[in-house]
């Protein structure tokens, strides 16, 4: 609850626009864009849910073709993510309120970041419980381990972020594991590049990359 505000604020500010969902690198925010509408036009007509959906901006531009179901906990972003033809509804990434198995591709962007370090797996969890067996679930945040975010930080070129909750991606996977969310691809964004792993993980990228995109599917 402690973002709300925040994101109430910037969206009565800045409306539908990039700079409400409060995007620090525009760049690896197209990138991800695209890369995710390539990878869902092999999944037309399936149910998606962006949990964290701000104004709708991402979802709405990776040209989905199908029903995307929007979820935020500011009341005042939805109101943008419906003008671009999300499905919205108001509430909580850590207990969701929809029932289990009710969803295909369970996607949040942007959002996880803004949780304690302890609510991590409760959230995880909470996609797990949507997202039918079998479905996808994606997980883009910032990238914890990054000494390039850091430096840039320092520099005054980013915002200051609080990075004990900018997690690692081993954060991510491990919590994975643990809920047999099957982690299938693992995407590295950067401005200048895009590295994409199965699982197997090089230091350069964990360090380089500014954010990271974790694939899975609920076994
Ligand atoms: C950085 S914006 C990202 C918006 C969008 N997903 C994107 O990638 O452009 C983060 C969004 O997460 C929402 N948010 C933060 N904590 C949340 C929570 N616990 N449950 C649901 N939404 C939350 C904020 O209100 C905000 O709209």
């Amino acid at each position: 609850m402690r973002w709300k505000k925040r994101y109430d604020g910037l969206a009565e500010k800045y409306e539908g626009s990039i700079k409400a969902n409060d995007y620090t690198d525009k760049t690896s925010c197209r990138a991800i864009c695209q890369l995710l509408g390539r990878m869902l036009s092999n999944y037309r007509g399936k149910r998606i849910f962006d949990i964290g959906c701000g104004n709708g901006l991402f979802s709405s531009s990776f040209g989905y073709e199908g029903l995307v179901y929007g979820m935020d906990i500011s009341y005042y972003m939805l109101i943008y993510a419906k003008a671009k033809g999300l499905e919205c509804l108001q509430g909580n990434a850590l207990e969701i309120p929809i029932k289990k198995n009710a969803i295909d591709i369970t996607i949040s962007s942007g959002m996880v970041q803004y949780l304690r370090q302890k609510e991590l797996s409760i959230c995880l969890k909470e996609l797990w419980r949507v997202t039918i067996r079998g479905g996808l679930i994606i997980v883009i945040t910032l990238n914890g381990d990054s000494i390039l975010r850091k430096l840039l930080s320092l520099a005054g070129k980013y915002v200051k972020f609080n990075f004990e909750t900018a997690f690692s991606v081993d954060d991510v996977i491990m919590q994975c594991d643990a809920l047999d969310i099957e982690v299938t691809e693992v995407i590295f964004f950067s401005p200048l590049w895009i590295w994409s792993r199965t699982r197997k993980l090089r230091m350069l990228e964990k360090l380089m990359c500014l954010s990271f995109c974790v694939v899975g599917r609920k076994n």
